[in-house]
């Protein structure tokens, strides 16, 4: 079997690449500050900014296709410490890129929606980036890096992604879920919209990518939908009451980090090539399955 490695696998993306791609890949993963061990996955546990250390890394692998998933994810911390995150989110991404560019081998990384402001959305690939905050920046930075560095590289705009967690985490979906079976009180912005899809079925299109794509790839759902009414369809499936949610806005909430109102992705040029979301509920259902 050919060989997959994936940066992050200890993180929510990277987990869920792994769970799709054993069986068809012989799949390699990195993880730093939280050492798990992957059935089926030969784990190395490395600072992805230490540039010489993970070179020999990747030359004792020996991959056949790269999908970078590490970084620094909070837009909040990001905003609080750029020099720190900029290491690993700009400086880490277009060094691998270089590696992969060297071995003429695949290289897909993983940026965000998180690159626009919010404004003119459906976004399509050829859109104007114009972040408003510094994670958004830093995705900025990498995607050019990466795409001058290697022209075949594949750089995939992921949406907000939902779903089970590696062994080692809980997203802002545990929380809904708990608050939402608990009945405490869960507030959610009704002004701000994105094309969510589960970690599954990102992971699916990412490893489409992989053999299928090049330059830039929006990985975004079928379904445009505010946070508010995200936890909605989240009460329907889990059949609980809708007392404990609160309608909120934006302007509500005091962060770091600037947010963006509406950063649904157009993805039709991943749809040409295959990738096939379900309908937001049948996702959705998919992964509350355990709760229902
Ligand atoms: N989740 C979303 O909704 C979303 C939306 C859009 C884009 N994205 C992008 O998708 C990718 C994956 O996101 P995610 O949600 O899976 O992130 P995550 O759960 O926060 O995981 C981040 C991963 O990066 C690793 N990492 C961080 N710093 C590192 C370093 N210096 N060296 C090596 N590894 C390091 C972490 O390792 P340890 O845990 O072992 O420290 C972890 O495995 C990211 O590029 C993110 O920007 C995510």
């Amino acid at each position: 079997m050919r060989k997959l490695l994936v940066t992050g696998v200890s993180g929510f993306l990277g987990w869920n690449i792994c769970r799709e791609a054993k069986g068809s890949w012989d799949v390699h993963g990195t993880v730093f500050s939280n050492p798990v061990k992957m059935r089926g996955v030969n784990t190395v546990r490395i600072d992805l900014t230490d540039f010489k250390a993970f070179n020999e890394v990747f030359n004792g692998i020996g991959p056949d296709a790269v999908i970078h998933t590490a970084a620094a994810t909070s837009p909040n911390y990001c905003q609080e410490y750029p020099a720190e995150s900029e290491e690993i989110n700009i400086d880490a991404a277009v060094n691998l890129a270089g590696l992969c560019a060297d071995k003429k081998i695949p290289f897909v990384f993983t940026s965000t929606d998180l690159v626009f402001d919010g404004l003119n959305a459906p976004y399509k690939e050829e859109d104007p980036v114009c972040p408003v905050n510094i994670y958004g920046e830093q995705k900025v930075m990498a995607e050019e890096g990466i795409l001058k560095r290697y022209h075949s590289a594949v750089v995939c705009r992921m949406p907000l992604m939902f779903g089970e967690p590696a062994t080692t985490g809980s997203g802002f979906f545990q929380s809904m879920i708990k608050a939402l079976k608990e009945g405490d009180e869960l507030r959610l912005f009704h002004d701000e919209f994105r094309t969510p899809v589960s970690g599954q079925t990102a992971a699916r299109g990412l490893l489409l990518a992989v053999n299928k794509a090049e330059g830039l790839l929006h990985l975004g759902g079928k379904e445009r939908v505010s946070r508010f009414n995200f936890g909605l369809l989240m009460m329907d499936i889990l059949n609980v009451s809708e007392a404990s949610l609160v309608r909120c806005s934006q302007k509500d909430l005091k962060m770091s980090a600037p947010r963006a109102p509406d950063l649904s992705l157009d993805s039709s040029r991943a749809f040409a090539l295959g990738y096939d979301p379900k309908s937001l509920r049948e996702q959705l259902e998919e992964c509350l399955e355990a709760w229902i």
